[in-house]
């Protein structure tokens, strides 16, 4: 069990650490968040032997996971509207890069057995936020799994117990990428019944974000968001995410834009936004063409970038539909008394995260070499 990020919440200044198995991300952390993480483990042995994947299981007790997979957060580093199509979606064109805020996923499978579930689900204790995350049919996991079974015909039960760590309504993709971890998994505990540009296309029924997670990390996104192109990786880049307590609903901030079916938006040509970014991360334009509705539904939340942009990052914006805004680069203040103060005047939680690739093996996940 090892750590990836480092995180500040509200409420203490203790360093929080998350997540299992980061051996890889934790080699190429940042210094600060490998001692905030030993730190924590030498305070909190439980936290730590309780995600090792092999605690003890509503549904297995201790019996160890067949597999165990980290599910990656998402920033948009630009994220252009287009317009509003017919269907009321509305077109866009977006650099989406994976960051190593995960969450961890266990997966037990078993034979046929028709009498019961083809797919089950628990929240481990130690998750954010537990009592508000359903394990029915309404959790992104279930709909994937069931989703994978129905286009497969497989027999095979699957059951996941998900350890939460990333925000919800925080503009990071977190539902999504377990939704897309979950049929990567099922897909690979199956012997790989299915291609990956089948479960790219499945995934798409279930929502706009979640093939990005099936890229190599750092895609140009199209389309609702589903239509993928792998872009060369960008260098690893110093990235802080600050999630305000308060979350946002993407189909509010949508509809505070007020665009009418049909009509467009405009704006810089978005394969313009992405060479300059290839060019140089630091360089390019941050650009988000859902920050003004984000911010007429949620004032407070430019206030929280304005002060965060006075810290002197190279860039500051708002990932996704909100409610994190995101951090390049490194505050021109010393020390880390900013994030005290960001945490205490503003209530958001930091967490400090490196971009991450994916294998160029499709039979292997995130974080898997
Ligand atoms: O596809 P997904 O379920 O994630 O979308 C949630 C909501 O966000 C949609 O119902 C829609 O209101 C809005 N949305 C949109 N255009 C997109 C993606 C999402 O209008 N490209």
């Amino acid at each position: 069990m090892l750590i990836l990020l480092s995180c500040v919440a509200p409420g203490g200044h203790s360093l929080q650490t998350f997540a299992a198995q980061q051996r890889p991300w934790l080699r190429n952390a940042p210094a600060s968040s490998r001692s905030s993480h030993l730190a924590a483990l030498a305070a909190n042995t439980a936290f730590a032997e309780g995600t090792s994947g092999a605690e003890y299981s509503e549904r297995y007790g201790n019996k160890a996971p067949a597999l165990t997979l980290q599910a990656p957060s998402k920033i948009n580093l630009f994220l252009r509207i287009l317009r509003k199509r017919e269907d009321g979606y509305h077109e866009l064109a977006s650099l989406f890069q994976a960051v190593s805020l995960t969450d961890t996923l266990d997966f037990w499978v078993e034979g046929a057995d028709s009498s019961k579930p083809i797919c089950s689900m628990e929240v481990s204790p130690d998750s954010v936020g537990r009592a508000g995350i359903p394990t029915d049919e309404t959790n992104l996991v279930m709909r994937a799994l069931k989703l994978f079974a129905d286009k497969t015909g497989t027999k095979q039960r699957v059951h996941c117990r998900l350890h939460k760590n990333a925000p919800a309504q925080a503009g990071l993709g977190a539902g999504s990428s377990d939704a897309a971890t979950a049929m990567h998994a099922a897909n690979r505990l199956a012997g790989f019944p299915a291609t990956q540009q089948q479960l790219i296309e499945w995934s798409a029924e279930l929502g706009s974000d979640i093939s990005f997670f099936f890229s190599r990390g750092t895609a140009y996104c199209t389309g609702r968001g589903e239509i993928i192109e792998n872009v060369p990786p960008l260098p690893d880049t110093p990235c802080f995410l600050v999630k305000p307590a308060d979350g946002l609903s993407t189909p509010a901030v949508f509809k505070q834009l007020g665009l009418n079916k049909g009509q467009s938006l405009d704006g810089p040509d978005p394969r313009k936004l992405l060479a300059d970014f290839q060019a140089s991360v630091t360089g390019g334009t941050f650009l988000n063409d859902l920050e003004p509705p984000a911010f007429a539904v949620m004032p407070k939340l430019d206030k929280l970038r304005m002060d965060l942009k006075a810290l002197g990052f190279d860039a500051v914006m708002m990932s996704g539909s909100g409610s994190t805004i995101f951090c390049i680069g490194r505050p021109t203040v010393a020390g880390a008394a900013w994030k005290e103060d960001i945490v205490q005047k503003h209530g958001a939680s930091i967490f400090e995260v490196r971009f991450c690739q994916r294998s160029p093996n499709e039979q292997l996940w995130y974080n898997e070499a």
